[in-house]
């Protein structure tokens, strides 16, 4: 077990992650790089690799339960259905894999605006990355539904859930919001904006690929009716899963070949899915899930969460105190955000800033990061700004590194 534990007597101390174990199992991390880059993508653990490995290494075949190779596939598919499910509070018939959480996104967006009319609306946030914009403003267009756009104040990086339920009416079809900004970090109050969107009957989409790198996500607590995510984001490999209600996606008929399963959720899942790349998802929740305590798998993931939380709080902020000591600007300051810090440094371009650091072997891009209209909103036209991002390997050396890599620039 990786955790640190409570012990002792008086009010306890929130359990933390035991950060250099963690550190242990990620070969990336002996190049010696500081990765601040975990919300463009996290390393990969060892028994995420091995996974990988392990599922091509088998005798691996289409599904069927004919033999040996099929029904390793069926098997590869089966876990991994069940561990996304656990991972976002779902039911496993729920789950569909995709290429990425944009192309889920878009391919959606076809197959629910067939059922939309000229004149219904569907709700945008300026604080999304665009691949959970796009998607709807183009299936809209299709079709000549209205986009309305919902803004964040760039003063607090809140969402303002006032405008959100100013631009609903009985004709808004879906809102369309992230579960936490990949530039800000900031979490929307998803449960207040699942009361006011399912009050005018429309759909909420969650964009949850960079919450839940962050958070312990249940899809039903949080009443999203859909919600997508990224396991390259938490330790997994590169694909996208989206969690549904089964209901809703028996109502729905996207695109498909006609031999293919017309069953849910096969029906949304196009081509043949990336088997190594299911099984590399399964060890990565396997693998968080081992990070915290608990009867089951889910009750694991709970704790771990919150040791991941615990202690990427005390490095936020010690990275957000050091950052502030060299003058940088700090944009991420909603009241609720995950561990992202996007910054700027008086006079000094943001790429030359991520340059410098580079040059320290500290990895913290520079950019819009696809959140094109959250970083025009800032005054940061397509640029952006430094981002910095914690995940569960990173430890106090490393935010040292990156602080003072920041005193070193040229
Ligand atoms: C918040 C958010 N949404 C969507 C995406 C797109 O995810 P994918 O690369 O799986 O398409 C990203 C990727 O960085 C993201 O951070």
């Amino acid at each position: 077990m990786r955790s640190a534990d409570h012990s002792g007597h008086g009010p306890a101390e929130p359990a933390t992650l035991d950060v250099a174990a963690i550190r242990r199992d990620f070969p990336a991390l002996t190049s010696g790089l500081a990765f601040f880059d975990g919300p463009g993508g996290t390393q990969t653990p060892t028994p995420v690799i091995e996974a990988i490995a392990a599922a091509l290494g088998a005798p691996l075949a289409n599904r069927g339960l004919d033999n040996p190779a099929q029904r390793n596939a069926e098997q590869i598919v089966r876990d991994a259905r069940s561990a996304m499910a656990d991972y976002l509070g779902n039911d496993p018939s729920g789950i569909v894999f995709g290429r990425s959480a944009t192309h889920l996104a878009l391919e959606f967006a076809r197959t629910l605006a067939r059922d939309w009319t000229p004149g219904d609306e569907v709700v945008v946030t300026r604080l999304d990355h665009d691949g959970n914009i796009r998607p709807w403003v183009l299936a809209a267009e299709r079709v000549g539904a209205t986009v309305r756009w919902v803004d964040f104040d760039p003063a607090t990086a809140e969402l303002d859930v006032e405008q959100l339920e100013a631009s609903l009416t009985p004709r808004t079809r879906l809102v369309a919001v992230t579960g936490a900004s990949n530039l800000l970090g900031t979490i929307p109050d998803h449960l207040r904006i699942a009361e006011l969107v399912h009050a005018v009957g429309a759909l909420l989409w969650v964009d949850a690929v960079h919450l839940a790198a962050h958070v312990r996500i249940d899809r039903t607590a949080l009443r999203a009716d859909v919600v997508v995510c990224s396991p390259y984001k938490f330790f997994g490999p590169h694909l996208g899963v989206l969690a549904a209600d089964p209901d809703l996606l028996i109502g729905l008929r996207p695109d498909k070949l006609l031999p293919s399963s017309d069953v849910v959720p096969e029906r949304f899942e196009l081509g043949t899915l990336p088997y190594e790349l299911l099984a590399g998802t399964t060890a990565a929740v396997d693998y968080l899930a081992a990070l915290g305590q608990g009867e089951n798998r889910p009750a694991r993931l709970t704790d771990a969460f919150g040791r991941s939380a615990a202690s990427e709080h005390v490095l936020r902020t010690r990275l957000e105190h050091g950052l502030r000591d060299r003058g940088a600007t700090i944009y991420s300051r909603a009241a609720r955000r995950t561990s992202t810090v996007l910054f700027d440094l008086p006079g000094r371009l943001a790429r030359d800033v991520s340059l410098g650091l580079a040059a320290h072997g500290v990895t913290a891009p520079a950019g819009s990061f696809y959140a094109i209209e959250a970083s025009r909103h800032l005054g940061l036209r397509d640029h952006g700004a430094v981002r910095a991002g914690l995940a569960p390997y990173t430890d106090a050396a490393d935010v040292d590194r990156l602080l003072n890599a920041l005193d070193d620039l040229p």
